[in-house]
């Protein structure tokens, strides 16, 4: 077989064959493909695409072409969750404690964050002590014994994704929804849970701006992950405006707090327990409405806040910092950004809003920056609210004051007034089965 040869076909529309598609990504992990010729390959897909089949292969080879975390000694119990990635996005934090209390085992693999959107991991490194690294031994021994478990990506799980995610970076070649969807297929799969939810974000602080695109890659995602034998479901959910009231890692982890010991952050709380409801519901073989009372009952009645506090304990965090959540590192400069402007808040940019806390100091530009974890915005006003001049728009924390400017032009210009009381969309848009 020649590389050339694939190239050629995927040029002329054709689709190529499962076998043609392993042997295209065992030599491209292993180096024996260059990464010109990848690079022509993903251009030729950019332009005619990939079919279902093709797509399946595709993430199935990426899958396998290294480590695989096996989950079996869990049966039907392991669920996992992904998020394509949003501002303030803490549900991670909710939904495992929460499906661990009604009896499912959450042992997952998160990672850091890069650009705008956070990642869980950063989230958790603001817990003093708590252990982002385990053996596989002690990762699987605890969600065993407490149902939770969350780790760093160690090993070296789907490298051909790795690599070829980095080409696609550098050659324009990202936004494909066959690439998109095998990419994230691959690293779900190789994660190994049997029930999964993707939380597929759309809106202005999303990877997908538009519910059209954001249903497509939700349906080719469920549908991959059906034929890789996995029980799934999609929610797409609304990112136009920041998930919560906190984005920043300190602040994240203790908004989430806030709602496991009973606080009403009402959209955190609806997709918090939309998406639990759906894994409780595949794990347990449950009806939904079933499920989604368990996830309630395990929220109201503290069972959700007792486990979230036994796991961050089982990973080395002091679990007295969920009880006091001022025991947190806490930034120098705490900034109140005032409105300008009488009016209603009709529009908030997320992606802007994550932008400004990335320059508090929240989030890296670079895979190499160090985050500060005080550091971030606390809204205190949300999309179709009224304020007038001299509200309090958001609190801007920051270990830096010089760092304050920058961020309080891009929070004012994420922000669009109107006259007239906006209607709010909805949260949940659409779920994909
Ligand atoms: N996230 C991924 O992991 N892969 C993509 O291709 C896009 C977003």
């Amino acid at each position: 077989m020649q590389m050339t040869e694939l190239i050629r076909k995927k040029r002329e529309g054709l689709a190529l064959s499962r076998d043609e598609i392993q042997y295209m990504i065992e030599n491209f992990t292993n180096g024996n493909i260059p990464d010109y010729q990848m690079s022509a390959f993903c251009m030729a897909v950019i332009f005619k695409g990939m079919n279902d089949e093709e797509t399946a292969a595709l993430t199935q080879a990426m899958a396998h072409s290294g480590d695989m975390l096996d989950l079996s000694c869990f049966g039907n119990l392991s669920v996992d969750k992904h998020s394509t990635g949003g501002v303030g996005d803490k549900t991670s934090l909710v939904i495992g404690p929460i499906v661990a209390s009604c009896g499912c085992v959450f042992a997952k693999m998160s990672g850091r964050g890069l650009g705008h959107t956070g990642g869980t991991i950063d989230k958790l490194e603001s817990l003093n002590g708590y252990r982002t690294s385990a053996t596989q031994k002690e990762f699987l021994e605890q969600a065993e014994r407490i149902g939770i478990a969350l780790i760093g990506q160690t090993g070296n799980f789907a490298p051909a994704d790795k690599k070829l995610y980095a080409l696609r970076d550098v050659t324009d070649t990202v936004d494909s929804i066959p690439l998109i969807v095998s990419s994230i297929m691959s690293k779900k799969i190789a994660a190994g849970a049997k029930n999964i939810v993707l939380d597929v974000k759309c809106g202005s602080g999303a990877f997908m701006k538009d519910t059209a695109s954001a249903r497509i890659l939700a349906e080719k995602m469920v549908k991959i992950g059906k034929k890789c034998g996995r029980n799934i479901a999609a929610v797409i959910t609304d990112m136009d405006v920041p998930l919560g009231y906190a984005v920043g890692n300190a602040l994240e982890v203790k908004e989430a707090i806030d709602l496991l010991k009973g606080k009403n952050i009402s959209d955190l709380r609806q997709i918090c327990i939309a998406v639990s409801a759906h894994l409780v519901s595949m794990c347990l073989g449950i009806s939904l409405q079933e499920a989604e009372e368990k996830a309630n009952k395990a929220l109201t009645n503290g069972a959700a806040f007792a486990k979230f506090k036994e796991w961050i304990s089982a990973q080395g965090a002091d679990a007295d910092w969920a009880d006091d959540t001022n025991k947190f590192p806490k930034a120098p400069v705490e900034y109140e950004l005032l409105s300008e402007k009488d009016g209603y808040i009709s529009h908030m940019d997320a992606e802007m809003i994550g932008r400004a806390s990335m320059e508090l100091g929240a989030g890296r530009k670079t895979k190499d920056d160090m985050i500060d974890h005080a550091a971030g915005i606390v809204l205190r006003i949300k999309n179709g609210e009224y304020v007038k001049r001299g509200d309090v728009l958001a609190t801007l924390y920051t270990s830096d004051d010089k760092k304050l400017c920058r961020a309080k032009e891009l929070y004012l210009s994420a922000l669009e007034f109107s006259d007239k009381k906006p209607i709010n969309g909805k949260l949940i848009i659409d779920i994909v089965k």
